[in-house]
């Protein structure tokens, strides 16, 4: 019995290796697109893929992060300056797109560029908070898609969004999980719309990385910037134990608890872009994998008891 279920599973794996292995063909005459590229993910597939002799055009927010790629790469890839939560800078790319790829359509699309901050309990927050996040996170992704999916079409290309494990578990409050869940919703329906058309979705659902987006020192000057600002009745609830005890749990999960290696990322969306039959979903990290993943699996009441820490209690809780 156990015999014939290893070999049935260890069957499966060999099929879908094999599956997955097969690249498409003409990669060097494709064009991907990727917003973000200035630093992270985004920088490093951008290099990445310029390596593999695709035509990557790379988005980047600042002049200075364009340039600095330019520097490190060969002269087929190009920059363009995008900033995904202004409509105009938006249709700007669209048109330096559609110029580039002509006939050919666009191959791959990546919508990579992201923030996390601010981020923290809901109540230190207030609407505009949660908007800024919004705008870029997911209004951004949207926006993006919506400008470049004809061109997209054309090719019967890929559309690769990046959500993440907080996409599928939240674990802290503010705009961020509630970005990543939306990213996770708008591209589940994208993908049942477009694959009558030829065109496949995927989804990459980092755990923690470390990059200037979970870089701990931002997040705790944000954190205390929360707490000064927060009105004298919110801090008497949440009071300065609560603060420390927060930004201790805070440390762990962006330091000792993120991972270094960006390329496990990477790959995920190299293999999304390159592969003849890319998955629905990546998750990269050992922590997705083997930690939240699972854990938004679970019922409800285990994983809120995974999460509850005496610690975090505030003093003047029930
Ligand atoms: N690192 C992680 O642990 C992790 C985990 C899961 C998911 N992710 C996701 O991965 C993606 C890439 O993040 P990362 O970790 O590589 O962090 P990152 O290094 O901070 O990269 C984010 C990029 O987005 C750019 N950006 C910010 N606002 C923008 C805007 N309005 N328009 C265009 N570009 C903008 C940033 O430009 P500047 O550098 O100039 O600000 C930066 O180049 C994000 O969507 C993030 O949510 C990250």
């Amino acid at each position: 019995m156990w015999f014939y279920l290893v070999t049935l599973v260890g069957l499966y794996y060999l099929l879908r290796w094999y599956r997955e292995k097969q690249v498409v063909s003409n990669l060097q005459e494709k064009h991907v697109f990727i917003t973000g590229c200035d630093s992270g993910f985004g920088n490093l597939l951008a290099r990445q893929l310029d390596r593999r002799g695709m035509k990557v055009l790379a988005a980047c927010l600042t002049e200075k992060g364009a340039a600095e790629l330019r520097n490190k790469t060969s002269d087929r890839l190009e920059t363009v300056i995008l900033d995904v939560t202004n409509t105009e800078s938006i249709v700007a790319a669209t048109q330096w797109v559609k110029e580039r790829v002509g006939n050919r359509g666009l191959w791959g699309l990546v919508n990579n560029a992201g923030i996390s901050i601010p981020s923290g309990p809901n109540e230190w927050m207030n609407k505009e908070d949660f908007a800024k996040i919004l705008e870029v996170n997911l209004l951004g992704v949207i926006e993006v898609t919506l400008s470049m999916l004809p061109l997209v079409r054309k090719a019967k290309g890929r559309v690769v969004n990046v959500s993440s494990i907080l996409g599928r578990i939240s674990v802290f409050g503010g705009g961020y999980c509630i970005s990543k869940y939306g990213v996770e919703a708008f591209s589940d329906s994208l993908r049942r719309e477009l694959c009558y058309f030829g065109v496949k979705v995927a989804i990459i659902e980092p755990g923690f990385f470390q990059t200037a987006i979970s870089n701990s020192d931002r997040h705790f000057s944000h954190v205390k910037m929360l707490w000064d600002r927060a009105s004298s009745e919110v801090k008497e609830i949440y009071d300065k134990k609560f603060l420390l005890s927060y930004l201790s749990e805070l440390k762990i999960l962006l330091g000792k608890m993120s991972t270094e290696d960006l390329s496990l990322v990477t790959d995920c969306m190299e293999h999304a872009l390159t592969s003849r039959h890319p998955r629905t979903r990546y998750s990269a990290g050992w922590d997705a994998k083997l930690f939240y993943i699972p854990l938004s699996y679970l019922p409800t009441c285990l994983s809120d008891a995974l999460f509850y820490r005496s610690s975090l209690k505030p003093d003047k809780a029930l």
